[in-house]
């Protein structure tokens, strides 16, 4: 089919790709013309394990084209995919200007053909009827060549939520591989057409189990899809505050938590799924989704006490690591912090609402110097939104002369790294596991006083 994705961030980037590897052909827009010769040149804007090479193959193919051009893109589009930011507001509200801008940009190109305009951005609830409207707006304003009435043009397309539930680190895996697609909207033409894209992937041909059954597919009601979005980032991060909190009393009352998510963890109704304790979520979308949904819930007059208390957790938690180092080396002034890992989860470039940052942050209100070695963020020279932080080559030098180690981020390179060698670089071998990662046992034995959390 022809499909334009319009946004190449992390979402419409993989959604591109993964939909031009599966057979379609793919234009995808950008509006920043940094990004999109970067990718007509044949490299990625992010870091996604497995993205790049099936990038460069389907371009190579002429399934997957890059362009600033909006116009050619939905001319070219049977399928209009907005795959653009939804950042926070001030207020926690989601901006969707970006949206809007493209769903007018679409509506002043309509010509009249059929298309199905797919809102993959995460949206506040009731945002595919205002879309509708805003590609009306845009078609009025238009004035369209072939002279098609506004009544043609509003015939001539439906809007679909299709949700994404992609992780950063494992994007292209996850969409191969979906535990379920969700389609809402109330056009049988459109959910048709929707579901046609994606047989490949219901039919889990490109799975790593390709016997299972079929992915299930969810269709429904538009906020019903907008809503499901919401609430399973909600649950998600709810699910790791919890767990968070019964850390917190494993600390206290000597049980190890790791031993407990097991034991809740083999409860199906439970399952061990983001049961990993640590310092915190972060990223990109739990910290701004639980907000929207908040401040949704708050516009309709319900306050949403179990979501202000899994916030509530997440910032107490966040800044665990600086109580741990307080108690362990007293003063943190003129003492030198080196922390494991900057993004906000392994596998990933994204630095957006990462638990480093609050640490740095802190740490340097405290008067610590910070140091930091991150497998990309050190290697990239990537140093956006990184202030009172020396970025170190490798972890050896991080750890010359450091008070204390904060592991930050569970790269998998930090389960084999020289710790031996580095606690004889240190003033004070300390490590603190922020996220449970390490054996204490190999730690221990490699020289180092070993802490985790609720362990
Ligand atoms: P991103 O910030 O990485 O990318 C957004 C892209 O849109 C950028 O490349 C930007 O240049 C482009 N853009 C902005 N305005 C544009 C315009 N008018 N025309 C063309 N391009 C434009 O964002 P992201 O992380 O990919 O997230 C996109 C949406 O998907 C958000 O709503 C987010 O909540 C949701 N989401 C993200 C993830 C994730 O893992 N990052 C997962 C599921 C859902
Ligand atoms: C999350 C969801 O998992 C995706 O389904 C969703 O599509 C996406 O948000 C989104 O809407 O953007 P992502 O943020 O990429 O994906 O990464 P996660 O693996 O969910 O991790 C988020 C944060 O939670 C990270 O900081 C991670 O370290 C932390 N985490 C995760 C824990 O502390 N414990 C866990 O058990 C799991």
């Amino acid at each position: 089919m022809r499909v334009c994705v319009i946004g190449t961030g992390y979402v419409g980037l993989v959604t591109g790709v993964c939909l031009a590897h599966i057979g379609h052909h793919v234009i995808c827009v950008d509006n920043n013309e940094e990004k999109v010769k970067l990718m007509k040149s044949g490299q990625t804007p992010i870091f996604e394990p497995g993205l790049s090479e099936l990038m460069q193959a389907s371009s190579q193919d002429g399934r997957l084209e890059f362009t600033t051009d909006l116009a050619a893109g939905v001319a070219h589009g049977e399928i209009l995919f907005i795959a653009v930011g939804t950042p926070p507001l001030p207020t926690g509200e989601s901006d969707t200007r970006y949206v809007e801008a493209v769903a007018r940009g679409i509506g002043s190109h309509l010509d009249g053909g059929y298309k199905v305009i797919v809102n993959k951005s995460t949206v506040p609830i009731g945002s595919g009827d205002w879309v509708k409207v805003i590609v009306m707006d845009g078609a009025a304003g238009g004035a369209p060549e072939d002279n098609k009435s506004l009544e043609e043009i509003s015939a001539s397309f439906d809007v679909v939520s299709n949700p994404e539930f992609l992780r950063e680190g494992s994007a292209v895996y996850d969409t191969f591989n979906p535990d379920r697609i969700v389609l809402g909207g109330n056009s049988p033409q459109a959910i048709e057409m929707m579901q046609e894209l994606y047989t490949p992937l219901i039919e889990r041909k490109y799975a790593e189990e390709q016997s299972l059954p079929p992915v299930p597919v969810l269709v429904t009601d538009l906020s019903s899809a907008e809503m499901i979005k919401y609430a399973a980032n909600a649950f998600l991060a709810t699910k790791i505050s919890f767990i968070n909190e019964v850390a917190n009393i494993c600390d206290r009352v000597g049980a190890d938590v790791t031993e407990v998510a097991k034991g809740i963890g083999l409860d199906s109704r439970i399952s061990n799924k983001f049961l990993q304790a640590g310092i915190g979520w972060g990223g990109s979308c739990f910290p701004k989704d639980v907000l929207a949904l908040t401040h949704i819930a708050n516009d309709y007059g319900y306050e949403t006490q179990l979501l202000q208390a899994t916030v509530s957790v997440n910032q107490r938690q966040r800044l665990l690591a600086v109580e741990k180092l307080k108690q362990e080396l007293k003063m943190l002034k003129a003492k030198t912090v080196g922390l494991l890992g900057l993004t906000f989860k392994p596998d990933t470039d994204d630095l957006r609402d990462a638990p480093a940052l609050i640490l740095i942050e802190e740490l340097n209100r405290l008067g610590a110097k910070v140091k930091a070695y991150d497998p990309i963020i050190s290697s990239t020279g990537m140093r956006h939104g990184l202030t009172g932080v020396i970025v170190e080559t490798d972890p050896e030098r991080l750890a010359d002369g450091c008070d204390a180690l904060v592991l930050v981020t569970d790269w998998q390179q930090f389960a084999k790294l020289d710790y031996e060698r580095m606690a004889k670089l240190m003033n004070n071998p300390l490590l603190i596991d922020g996220r449970n990662f390490l054996d204490p046992e190999t730690i221990k034995s490699a020289g180092f006083h070993y802490e985790g959390i609720g362990r």
